[in-house]
């Protein structure tokens, strides 16, 4: 099976930087609750833009990196659970401010699990030869679904966009991808429809049933609980299965760039499967969880610090709301 060249990355974290201790100024929090718990001390918020700016900016700088023409961009990709439209898609805004007029535009969802989804889909597009030259980007803004009344939630999150520019190498790649529609309650955010259909009827029950208080009918929802449950398993399994596929040993993987929920969530899965912590890459001490973007920022500041060599072995690890998760291991 063929596999992934990233030919380059890009990211963009807004300049607001909300840290712990402007939590406790309106809210019954603190950076002794929240460092412990989830290893956050700070997080990026945009205060004045939209989500896809931020991708724009963060694809833009990809493009650049790679150091392409626009116009040979075949496919965008771009995972996204906190879009600023229904339609269209966000792919194609950014398919706009970059100039890759030949490109195809398709947004992703599969929330936090959303950049390992669109490395997935795009291999199996290079794989066919049916496109060269693809640009995955990963821009969210969870500031516009989050309630700053649960102190529980909005404290873990943040705003951030990531991107790389990709083609097909001979180098190995194994992904695998799981979902378990059956916890989709642990973590959701539901759409806020104000229809005037005159043909609806007066109960939804899909929509009224299950969402009855007003926060849950607009803001991010989760079991923090069940959520921290799911992850160590769906990581841990996750990479056994990849490592599995390549017939690779755990100590044979370079480096480890899992998504960034929280720390605790990290350390134990990475423990579980006797991973150097040494080789584990983390980024929520400063950006919080930015969902699907948090991988791909990640690597874009690897790919900045020059750690990114020919010859090692990456994986990358998440897991979402659906609930979803996946994991690939790549040479680059
Ligand atoms: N500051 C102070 N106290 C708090 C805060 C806060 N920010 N948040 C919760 N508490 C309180 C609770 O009210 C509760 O108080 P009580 O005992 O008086 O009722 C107490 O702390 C314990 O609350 P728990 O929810 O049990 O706290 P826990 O230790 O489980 O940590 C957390 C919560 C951090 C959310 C954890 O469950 C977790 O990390 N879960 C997984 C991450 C997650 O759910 N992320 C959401 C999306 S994940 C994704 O990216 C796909």
């Amino acid at each position: 099976m063929s596999g992934i060249e990233i030919l380059g990355t890009g990211s963009f974290v807004p300049d607001f930087i909300a840290d712990n201790n402007k939590f406790s100024e309106f809210l019954d929090t603190s950076d002794e609750w929240i460092t412990p718990r989830t290893g956050i001390k700070e997080r990026r918020i945009m205060t004045d833009k939209p989500n896809y700016y931020m991708g724009v900016q963060a694809a833009k700088k990809a493009v650049e990196d790679a150091n392409i023409d626009p116009k040979d961009i075949d496919l965008i990709l771009l995972s996204t659970c906190s879009p600023d439209f229904f339609y269209p898609s966000m792919a194609c805004l950014v398919q706009k401010a970059v100039g890759a007029e030949n490109a195809a535009a398709i947004d992703v969802n599969s929330a936090c699990t959303g950049f390992i989804t669109a490395m997935d889909i795009a291999q199996k597009y290079l794989a066919t030869g049916h496109y060269k030259t693809i640009l995955i980007v990963a821009t969210e803004k969870l500031s516009n679904h989050l309630d700053y009344t649960d102190r529980s939630m909005c404290i873990l999150f943040g705003d951030a966009a990531g991107a790389a520019v990709v083609r097909k190498s001979d180098k190995p790649f194994y992904s695998m991808l799981g979902a378990s529609g059956d916890e989709f309650e642990a973590l959701y955010c539901k759409v806020n429809y104000d229809a005037n259909c005159p043909f609806h009827g007066d109960d939804m029950p899909f929509y009224n049933n299950i969402f009855d208080t007003e926060a849950k009918q607009k803001y991010l929802q989760s079991d923090g609980h069940a959520v921290y449950k799911f992850a160590v398993n769906a990581m841990t399994k996750a990479v056994k299965n990849v490592a599995a596929q390549g017939g690779y040993d755990i100590g044979d993987i370079d480096l480890v760039v899992p998504h960034q929920a929280n720390l605790r969530i990290i350390k134990k899965s990475t423990e579980m499967l006797g991973i150097d912590p040494e080789k584990v890459y983390t980024n929520i001490q400063r950006l919080g969880n930015v969902s699907s973007a948090c991988i791909p920022v990640a690597l874009d500041e690897l790919n900045k610090q020059g750690r990114l060599h020919s010859g090692m072995k990456i994986c990358f690890v998440g897991f979402g709301a659906g609930l979803t998760y996946g994991a690939i291991i790549m040479e680059i």
